[in-house]
């Protein structure tokens, strides 16, 4: 399986992003994770799509967004417009959520769902055929620097077996605590793509922290 690397830019330098991107890129980071929080859906605040236009003008990385805010229908349109290539919309704050799905690819991006820990594998049974990609929270949404939960990674494995019994092609990722101890288990669970803020932006060496994630993950096929 392949596993891409995908740096969360909370835990990298506000004041140095162009930088901190760069060293992620020579570590060969497979895409970059944005957290857009609003201070409703998530105790925190982070950025908007001017961050996003920004950091598109200085990679050639896809852009994931990850929208932790509590009426994404009103701000998927700007996120791409700014270069988002992904954009993942939390279930829990979307009553209609086949809509924003579909109103995503309408725009051009592909969709991911985000499912936070207390959100039952469920709750995706009738949207994850439109799916391009869940993201499993395996922390609670707002901040970086969180302990893992260890619950996470059976979680995957419900999802991916979720998705294989509708033979849905969508990727599983996980975003919360990954670092070296835990990303080849997450891996094996069927984990494609790791989201990681601390263990790569929090270490002296990012690039290096890029290769060290992937050679324990399982590498590249
Ligand atoms: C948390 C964010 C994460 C965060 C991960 O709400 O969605 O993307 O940046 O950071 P770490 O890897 O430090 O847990
Ligand atoms: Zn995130």
């Amino acid at each position: 399986m392949i596993v891409r690397i995908a740096p969360s830019l909370l835990s990298a330098n506000f004041a140095h992003l162009a930088e901190d991107i760069g060293k992620v890129e020579r570590g060969g980071a497979d895409l970059l994770h944005l957290d857009v929080m609003d201070g409703h859906f998530v105790p925190n605040i982070s950025f908007g799509p001017l961050v996003v236009d920004a950091v598109r003008k200085v990679t050639s990385l896809p852009l994931d967004v990850h929208l932790m805010i509590e009426d994404p229908d009103r701000y998927i349109e700007a996120f791409i417009d700014a270069g988002a290539d992904s954009i993942a919309v939390h279930l829990e704050v979307l009553p209609h959520l086949h809509r924003t799905v579909h109103l995503i690819q309408k725009l051009g991006a592909r969709a991911g769902v985000a499912i936070n820990p207390a959100t039952p594998v469920s709750a995706l049974e009738d949207i994850a055929a439109d799916l391009n990609y869940v993201l499993v929270m395996s922390v609670n949404p707002g901040f970086g620097g969180q302990t893992f939960i260890p619950r996470s990674e059976s979680k995957v494995r419900a999802v991916r077996e979720l998705l294989d019994k509708q033979a849905s092609r969508a990727v599983v990722a996980i975003d919360g605590g990954i670092e070296e101890s835990n990303a080849a288990a997450v891996v094996a669970a069927g984990v494609e793509i790791l989201v990681a803020g601390t263990s790569i932006f929090g270490q002296a060496d990012p690039a290096r922290a890029v290769r060290d994630l992937r050679a324990t993950a399982g590498g590249r096929a």
